[in-house]
């Protein structure tokens, strides 16, 4: 009686459209023990939608900036270097200028609080982008990963398949992206795990149903 009533309660705000934060606390009732002692860790999480609509900036007519805004454009560097583009709306004003949607780089369904790290703005904007980089700087970070500064960066930024790229073809992404605008627009700081982000996050995940 008392299980029935809490499930037509669940239904109820399952129809009410919260779905992954209400629907999946019914199921982890009825299926065995999680590794997370059985409390569900995308409790507090709402589903959102991804957005549509991206158009790059077009650059000069130089014939290498036209092949990087081609390969840009092919590699998605913008869905996650662009405000809004992975929730809500992309900013057309903001387009590869960086986004404070953060992309967490621990499990979150193991951990709470799985750290995150922010797409940086791309245009070269001296203090917030990457005015300051030279083409071969930027080229060595597409097929390495490596900062200017010697850091290595997350491999969520994709430079493990990047480190494919042909030298023309990476000058070309490079020199593309010189050749935008420069936008200020100053991403957040990386999280680390452990702590609470203040940001939506994304996640990528390999998982199996039980
Ligand atoms: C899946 C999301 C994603 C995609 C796709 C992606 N990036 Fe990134 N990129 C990131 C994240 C996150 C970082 C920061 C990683 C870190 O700090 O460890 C980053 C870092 C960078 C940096 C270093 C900038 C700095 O200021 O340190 C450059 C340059 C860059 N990306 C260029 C590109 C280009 C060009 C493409 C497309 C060819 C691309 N990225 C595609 C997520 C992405």
């Amino acid at each position: 009686m008392d299980s029935n009533n809490r499930k037509w309660v669940i239904g109820a705000s399952f129809f009410a459209g919260l779905m992954t934060a209400i629907a999946l606390p019914t199921m982890s009732a009825a299926t065995p023990e999680t590794s997370t002692g059985g409390k569900n860790p995308l409790q507090g999480m709402t589903p959102v939608e991804a957005s549509k609509g991206l158009e790059l900036p077009v650059g000069s007519d130089d014939a290498a900036v036209k092949q990087g805004r081609y390969l840009v454009s092919l590699l998605g560097c913008a869905s996650c270097h662009t405000e809004g583009a992975l929730i809500g709306k992309p900013d057309p004003a903001k387009t590869l200028a960086g986004s404070s949607v953060g992309i967490a780089y621990s499990n979150p369904m193991v951990n709470a609080y799985p750290g995150a790290v922010y797409p940086p703005n791309l245009t070269p904007d001296d203090e917030t982008g990457l005015g300051e980089w030279s083409l071969d700087e930027v080229v060595t970070l597409l097929r390495s990963g490596k900062t200017r500064h010697g850091r290595q960066t997350m491999a969520i930024m994709p430079w493990t398949s990047y480190a494919q790229l042909s030298e023309s073809d990476a000058i070309a992404i490079a020199s593309y992206l010189k050749s935008l605008e420069p936008i200020k627009n100053k991403v957040p700081r990386q999280v680390l795990p452990g702590n609470p982000a203040k940001t939506p996050l994304v996640h990528v995940g390999l998982y199996r149903s039980r």
